[in-house]
């Protein structure tokens, strides 16, 4: 018998800033396309560094993006996989059924929920050898690994190559990234976490809260860190001659102090600092034919449930995860 066709949805509701452990799933309407928009059923979602800071207002730099007192959007969430369920007068790349993945959010947010309209060119097809639950561990993750270390590091083979945060998402798909070129791959982290990156191949690992890699005297021929918390000069000084460091996020003043040193340590120490601006999605077709081949798998903790997506945020808030967060919607 077929499903009757819902206009209701559940949804985890965004209406104040705060702890996420206070975020709640409501029944709120099922929204309906626009002239480019697809109504996707969403089977997964992940948690992102932009929920916990969208939800908890904080950084406050944030809020000029999320809304000052209070936040503009609702639903929380820019990642998703899912199935297409009705199509806006325009599309055209993609027919009622389809399975897609994608991180949308050039387009909006709102994917801890169990539907959502969103611009056709906000998703790719899903490879059917993905389940979604793997679909959605990618493509924020693993697009900041690709234009970390392919566009903006250049990676070539062989070289040694540190990843600083690795025990995360982006460090998970970095090191099999890295390790496509043959590289050879060092990991700082800390906690529950060392073991994990030893197992899937890290060959060397960095215990954080026991040593500063910056300080050890190892040089290495390009840096990807998660987690910038040092200035550019120490990572500068890590790196082998005409190495390269390349940050995808961290500490605000410290980004900003690569953007503002940059040209200079290029000059006077002949070393490139270097930061990734995230093109949602640019290389996720790369990313796909990969998985296909076999040659990268993704990392995942749980899934959760969306009743335990708030708990599932604050979790990855404090840092207690392994690799990408993931929620199943269905
Ligand atoms: N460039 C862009 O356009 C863009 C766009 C979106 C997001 N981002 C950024 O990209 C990053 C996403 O990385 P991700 O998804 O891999 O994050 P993640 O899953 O939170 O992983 C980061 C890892 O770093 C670890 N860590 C914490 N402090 C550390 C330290 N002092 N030294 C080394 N490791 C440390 C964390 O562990 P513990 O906390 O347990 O210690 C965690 O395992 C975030 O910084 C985000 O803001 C950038």
């Amino acid at each position: 018998m077929d499903e009757p066709i819902k206009d209701q949805m559940k949804a985890l509701l965004l209406t104040k800033y705060g702890s996420p452990t206070a975020l709640k799933v409501q029944e709120i309407a099922k929204p309906s396309p626009k002239r480019n928009e697809v109504l996707i059923k969403i089977h997964a979602t992940a948690v992102n560094d932009y929920d916990w800071s969208m939800i908890r207002g904080k950084p406050y730099l944030y809020r000029l993006m999320f809304g000052i007192l209070k936040p503009k959007k609702l639903i929380p969430g820019m990642e998703l996989s899912g199935t297409i369920e009705a199509l806006g007068p325009n599309v055209t790349s993609f027919k009622i059924g389809d399975a897609v993945y994608g991180d949308i959010s050039e387009y909006g947010f709102g994917t801890f929920a169990e539907y959502i309209c969103i611009n056709e060119q906000a998703v790719i097809l899903k490879p059917a050898e993905m389940s979604f639950e793997e679909a959605v561990s990618i493509p924020h993750a693993a697009m900041l690994a690709v234009q970390g270390l392919r566009d903006v590091g250049k990676i070539t083979q062989g070289q040694k190559v540190l990843i600083n945060g690795a025990g995360g998402g982006v460090g998970t798909f970095g090191l099999q990234i890295a390790k496509l070129h043959d590289a050879e791959v060092t990991g700082v982290d800390t906690g529950d976490k060392l073991k994990m990156m030893k197992d899937i191949g890290f060959d060397h690992i960095i215990d954080y809260q026991k040593e500063d890699f910056t300080k050890n005297g190892v040089h290495y021929d390009l840096i990807l860190d998660a987690k910038t918390n040092r200035s550019p000069f120490a990572y500068a000084r890590s790196l082998s001659p005409n190495g390269t460091y390349v940050t995808v996020g961290g500490k605000i003043g410290r980004l900003l102090q690569v953007l503002i040193w940059n040209l200079w340590i290029s000059k006077f120490k002949h070393k490139k600092v270097r930061l990734v601006a995230l093109k949602a999605n640019k290389g996720l077709s790369y990313i796909s034919d990969l998985f296909r081949e076999g040659k990268i798998k993704c990392i995942i903790d749980g899934p959760y449930t969306l009743e335990e997506s708030a708990k599932a945020i604050q979790y990855f808030g404090e840092g207690k995860h392994q690799g990408k967060v993931v929620i199943s919607i269905q």
